[in-house]
């Protein structure tokens, strides 16, 4: 025992008197360490702000490749100054800078502040949200965020946690239908026993416009993506009802067995919202698992304006929420909920070592016991609790009402510009449509990949694209309130001009 003592200490004492080997290390002894190196990376923060006029410097893939593969890993630098001039060459520099309107790309929104310095607490104190013993405020923080949501949706009996993103909240929603219809339908433990013999029959009913990760799950969860079938969409692009229900029939006749159907509040190129109401009394008839993605359209939980969107969302059985979506949270922030807390239970698993059987829950907690992909998991749920507190939902919802009203007022742009062809209005912000010069005869599909992708190598703006029946379009993601009808003007103009100078 005594023996013991001193060979633990001894090597302690040594370090206290020269601390230089252990300076990099995050501990009491080396906070003026941690200071400066903040500092200086806040500093390569701010000149990002200060001095990007354009969302990207153009830079070509061979170039950027070669710069980072020139580094030499094996050879440390000597200090932060030079660590951050090589981090803002090889990255900061040329990242897409997500907070001007000139990026009018993806899913991507601008980012609020107090989730940035919830980030910088997030990253030291460095909690793990598996079990109490690591992160024992930040369990309940997460919960009562969980619960906060829930309520936003009109949950009264709800349960849920936090994942890294709306694919992965996707998945959970996708599992638990799964698993769900198997134990109470066909009386099997998919957890325990692997799939059953029924399950290369199981389906699972999507729009065509649903998000793709829908099929990548059915595939990771066993059934592939043969099990997806995707439902025709009406005209502004959202599941069509009464298709819905012929699929459902269709199916049953063929003799396979509908087990969910995942309506998308918010797709991802249209920004609509499928009917959540007629989904819900089609998929309460036909006794399938509702899912709801609203990993975009979530942000109308925010809104005073336009919250009655989201009617029905109450009834679906699951629902992805991407606060990094629309609610102005860095990434990664995301969760997933369940309507009754008692289906998350079958994703329970135990470790003697970390959540045990015996453990009593309800006294000593752990979020292990709800997270199906993530043991140690970052304390993300800080960002969006430091945004509530900070900002409060009320003016999270005006942000998202400005998004709206600009996406509405590009719509109106669009439609009465002879030189533009607009598919559909938006729910939210998403516009798809193509530049087709009065007169010409051209191939648009062409002249509109062109005019993408010379905007983006010259650096000025970064748009999207989809294609709609095999055409191009281009596309316009509006999440960022800071986006005015001005800003749309000069793009679109930027568009025309670049159309006319490649034709
Ligand atoms: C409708 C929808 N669902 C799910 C996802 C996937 O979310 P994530 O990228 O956070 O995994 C997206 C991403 O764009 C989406 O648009």
């Amino acid at each position: 025992m005594h023996t013991d003592q001193i060979t633990v200490m001894a090597p302690i004492q040594q370090h206290s008197k020269s601390n230089k080997l252990l300076k990099d290390i995050f501990y009491e002894e080396t906070s003026a360490e941690y200071h400066q190196a903040l500092e200086k990376a806040r500093t390569a923060v701010e000149d990002f702000l200060h001095h990007t006029r354009q969302p990207f410097t153009g830079i070509r893939p061979a170039a950027m490749r070669e710069a980072v593969y020139s580094v030499d890993l094996s050879n440390p630098l000597t200090g932060y100054d030079e660590l951050l001039a090589e981090v803002n060459e090889l990255y900061i520099r040329h990242a897409t800078a997500f907070h001007l309107p000139q990026y009018i790309a993806h899913l991507n929104c601008p980012v609020v502040i107090p989730a940035l310095a919830a980030d910088v607490i997030i990253s030291a104190i460095n909690s793990s949200q598996d079990t109490y013993d690591q992160s024992a405020g930040g369990t309940f923080m997460e919960r009562r965020l969980i619960d906060w949501t829930a309520h936003e949706i009109g949950y009264t009996n709800a349960d849920g946690v936090f994942t890294g993103g709306g694919s992965q909240s996707n998945l959970m929603g996708l599992l638990l239908a799964r698993d769900h219809f198997a134990m109470q339908l066909l009386g099997h433990n998919i957890k325990l026993e692997g799939l059953p013999a029924q399950a290369s029959r199981f389906r699972i009913f999507v729009s065509d416009k649903a998000h793709f990760s829908n099929d990548k799950n059915a595939s990771l969860l066993g059934l592939g993506e043969q099990a997806i079938v995707r439902v025709k969409t009406d005209s502004r692009f959202r599941m069509d009802a009464p298709a819905l229900k012929e699929a459902l029939d269709w199916q049953l006749s063929l003799g396979n067995i509908p087990i969910a159907v995942v309506a998308t509040a918010g797709t991802t190129d249209f920004g609509n919202i499928d009917p959540l109401q007629s989904i819900a009394a089609i998929a309460a008839e036909y006794q399938v698992w509702m899912h709801v993605d609203a990993a975009y359209g979530c942000g109308l939980l925010l809104s005073g304006k336009y919250r009655h969107l989201l009617n029905g969302i109450e009834h679906a059985d699951s629902v992805t929420i991407d606060y990094h979506k629309s609610f102005f949270q860095p990434i990664s922030s995301s969760a997933f909920l369940v309507k009754d807390k008692a289906t998350l239970q079958l994703v329970r698993h135990h470790a003697d070592y970390l959540n045990p059987a015996e453990q009593d829950y309800e006294e000593l907690p752990a979020q292990i016991n709800k997270s199906i992909t993530q043991s140690t998991r970052r304390f993300d749920a800080l960002k969006l609790w430091c945004t509530l507190r900070l900002m409060g939902k009320q003016k999270l919802g005006i942000y998202t009402d400005m998004i709206i009203d600009t996406a509405a007022g590009t719509a109106a742009l669009l439609q009465q510009d002879p030189e533009f062809d607009l598919l559909s209005s938006s729910d939210l912000g998403v516009l798809v449509f193509r530049f087709r010069p009065v007169g010409l005869n051209t191939d648009l599909s062409a002249l509109n990949l062109h005019i993408k992708q010379s905007l983006f190598f010259d650096g000025t703006y970064i748009l999207a694209s989809t294609k709609v029946e095999g055409n191009f379009y281009l596309k316009f993601t509006i999440l960022n309130p800071v986006t005015t009808l001005a800003h749309i003007r000069e793009i679109l103009a930027a568009i025309k001009a670049k159309g006319y100078s490649l034709l």
